[in-house]
């Protein structure tokens, strides 16, 4: 029995799905390819088990493996980050919009007021946007990136800190291109006597490999999905002190989530173990220098980028100096096998739907083995298209052969 056998509908989808990621550039910078052990567990009879609450205080029987499982995972989880010791580990948030609403829930009252980065300077949905869930509950204060050099500017947060008064200062970005100082978030935090909240999804493969600095010790919560730089499944972790660890599983279970996905749980696990060699620090290393020569390259052909260049595994390309808008360039792009997303860009006069700007990212086409020549390559073919919309099915074709030499991780 196999899918191909008893469910032909989805496995021929299955098969569409995987030739489209093998044959197209992939350069959403939130995007990655698991390898197949990940996906082993994640497909494993680990699925079939219900193991509500936590381990030795299960509400469910047989959780004895169970238990063994989700500890050894917490423990690779410790280990990967280097967490000092008086740190708690959750790994059964399952993605990150619930683990950070999972914190907001844990630590603060509804209407309390938090900081945050702004959607269009590179802050997420769950990070206060007026349609999600957290904008709705809580008064979010929104900080963004310095006019002039798209980074952020610790004084001006500093002072609207100082002004505001809020109860969590949250850092972490979706579409921030710079490495952050996290040090100086906890002296802001210290000053205004508010918690200090890291979301790092985007970034966490990147500090599990010693390619940006770590948050720790310097937070009270870090929050990070698994899915992105660290190559691992769809599910989300939170990171605290062991002083908020009592609050946070509360939260977790049964205050917004039910069973834990505990096969996801595995995943994640298989993931921290990878993330852990001396082959995976290589590849966060590569993921950062292959974006700093795509920027760079984007660069030499006109492209303006948010504050001119990267440090870490994305960017964002302005694209009001093109005469063309993200939505428009995400779909003209597509149409020559490079996938990518639209982003607004630091006080986007257009809308989100429609931005200004498309990020780019590189954790992607470096599983895949591409380096610096690739990343020319690649810019060379975007810049190509975008001058000349008619040349895109051609650019296909050639995508297609060239994404041949590099095989993802998992295909
Ligand atoms: C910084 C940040 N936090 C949280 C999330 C939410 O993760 P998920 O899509 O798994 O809910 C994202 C996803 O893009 C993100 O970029």
């Amino acid at each position: 029995m196999s899918l191909k056998s008893q469910d032909k509908e989805i496995y021929d989808l299955i098969q569409r799905e995987r030739k489209r990621q093998a044959e197209t550039i992939n350069l959403i910078a939130s995007e990655n390819f698991a390898s197949r052990e990940v996906m082993e567990a994640l497909g494993s009879i680990l699925t079939n088990k219900y193991a509500e609450n936590y381990p030795r205080k299960r509400y469910y029987g047989g959780c004895e493996v169970i238990d063994e499982l989700e500890e050894l995972a917490k423990e690779r989880v410790r280990k990967t980050f280097g967490l000092p010791l008086d740190w708690h580990v959750n790994v059964q948030p399952y993605s990150g919009s619930p683990a950070n609403l999972e914190v907001y829930n844990a630590l603060l009252e509804p209407g309390d007021t938090i900081m945050s980065m702004d959607l269009a300077s590179g802050g997420h949905l769950t990070h206060g946007s007026p349609v999600n869930f957290s904008g709705k509950n809580y008064k979010f204060v929104h900080y963004g990136v310095s006019e002039k050099t798209g980074r952020l500017d610790y004084m001006e947060i500093l002072k609207l800190a100082d002004k505001i008064n809020p109860k969590l200062i949250l850092c972490g970005y979706t579409a921030y291109s710079r490495e952050v100082d996290f040090k100086k978030f906890r002296e802001i935090a210290d000053k205004v006597k508010a918690i200090a909240m890291a979301d790092i999804s985007h970034i966490a493969g990147l500090i599990a490999g010693a390619a940006h600095l770590s948050p720790f010790p310097f937070f009270d919560v870090v929050t990070t999905t698994v899915h992105k730089t660290l190559r691992g499944p769809r599910a989300a972790i939170i990171m605290c002190k062991d002083k908020y660890a009592t609050a946070i599983d509360k939260s977790v279970f049964p205050g917004m989530q039910g069973g834990p996905h505990e096969n996801a749980i595995a995943a994640i696990a298989v993931t921290m173990k990878e993330a852990s060699t001396s082959s995976f620090r290589k590849y966060a290393e590569q993921v950062v220098k292959n974006a700093k020569i795509l920027a760079q390259s984007l660069q030499d052909f006109g492209f303006k980028i948010i504050s001119d260049g990267t440090d870490n595994h994305l960017m964002i390309v302005d694209l009001t100096n093109k005469n063309i808008s993200g939505l428009e360039a995400r779909k003209l792009l597509e149409s020559a096998g490079i996938v990518s997303s639209q982003s607004p860009i630091p006080k986007d006069p257009r809308k989100p739907w429609d931005p200004s700007g498309v990020r780019l990212g590189t954790p992607a086409v470096t599983s895949r083995g591409m380096k610096e020549k690739e990343m020319s390559k690649i810019a060379a073919w975007i810049a190509a298209v975008i001058t000349d919309p008619s040349i895109a099915a051609k650019v296909k074709q050639e995508v297609k052969r060239f994404t041949k030499n590099f095989k993802a991780p998992g295909l």
